[in-house]
């Protein structure tokens, strides 16, 4: 039964960001603890980046080559490519990570459902499923779009629908371009799942994710047996008919 999500409002962009790098942290010391590792899908996009540029410059006090980083979507592009989401990661954080633990979407394949293939599989040997088994990540980050996608899980499209696989390439009509993502069977398998919002442009739809019943493809993210949590700074929460907002841990 998913649980009811947790939304918190901070004031600034900085403290968005604080508290993302909180979560982060602890969902690691909580998984390294438990079972020596911590798996982490990526958010793309341009919000993660201030996130991730934070966790860099925590430097030691990260133990880096224990979390495993992947990626909850990324464009069909290759990764020097500016649009490409490991490409903005790895500038902002992850030149820190030993290469071996970070596991990115082959996007320079000429097929895009090659790309997801080939990530599927890398996802089967590392979590070790079994036919028909979803990976269990202990957190994925996500953001959501003005049209309120999620990963690459955008209105209208195939991917929405899919129960199956754990990876598809899905087209968007209005980028008239292919993505690659993690589909909702996986993200709703996971531990943790923080979706990270920042921006007055967010507002709009923010305020109809959380206060109406309109349908958007971030609703659909309600993780079976984990954590959801909604971070929002005050400008992305402007619209919002009380937002309370709470001084980051
Ligand atoms: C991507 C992301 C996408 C992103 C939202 C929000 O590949 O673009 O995975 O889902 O999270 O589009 O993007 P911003 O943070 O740039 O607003």
């Amino acid at each position: 039964m998913a649980s009811k999500p947790e939304i918190r409002i901070v004031d600034t962009p900085a403290m968005l960001f604080q508290a993302a790098a909180s979560e982060f942290i602890a969902a690691a010391a909580s998984a390294i603890a438990t079972r020596g590792r911590f798996s982490v899908a990526l958010a793309g996009g341009s919000t993660p980046k201030g996130l991730y540029t934070l966790l860099a410059s925590a430097g030691s006090a990260i133990p880096w080559d224990k979390i495993f980083f992947f990626f909850g979507d990324e464009r069909h592009v290759p990764p020097d490519n500016p649009e490409s989401n490991y490409r903005m990661a790895r500038e902002a954080m992850l030149s820190r990570v030993p290469e071996e633990n970070v596991f990115r979407i082959h996007a320079e394949e000429k097929d895009a459902g090659t790309a997801a293939l080939l990530y599927e599989q890398t996802l089967r040997e590392f979590f070790q499923l079994s036919p028909g088994q979803f990976p269990r990540f202990d957190l994925i980050l996500l953001g959501t779009g003005p049209d309120g996608h999620s990963a690459s899980l955008f209105p209208g499209t195939t991917a929405l629908n899919e129960k199956s696989r754990l990876v598809v390439a899905n087209w968007v009509e209005k980028f008239n371009a292919w993505r690659i993502t993690l589909t909702f069977p996986v993200i709703n398998n996971a531990a943790n799942v923080t979706f990270l919002v920042s921006g007055a442009e967010k507002a709009p739809i923010l305020k109809k994710i959380l206060e109406t019943d309109e349908d958007f493809p971030c609703k659909h993210v309600q993780p079976s047996n984990g954590k959801l949590v909604w971070l929002i700074d005050r400008p992305a929460a402007s619209e919002l008919s009380n937002p309370q907002t709470q001084k980051t841990a």
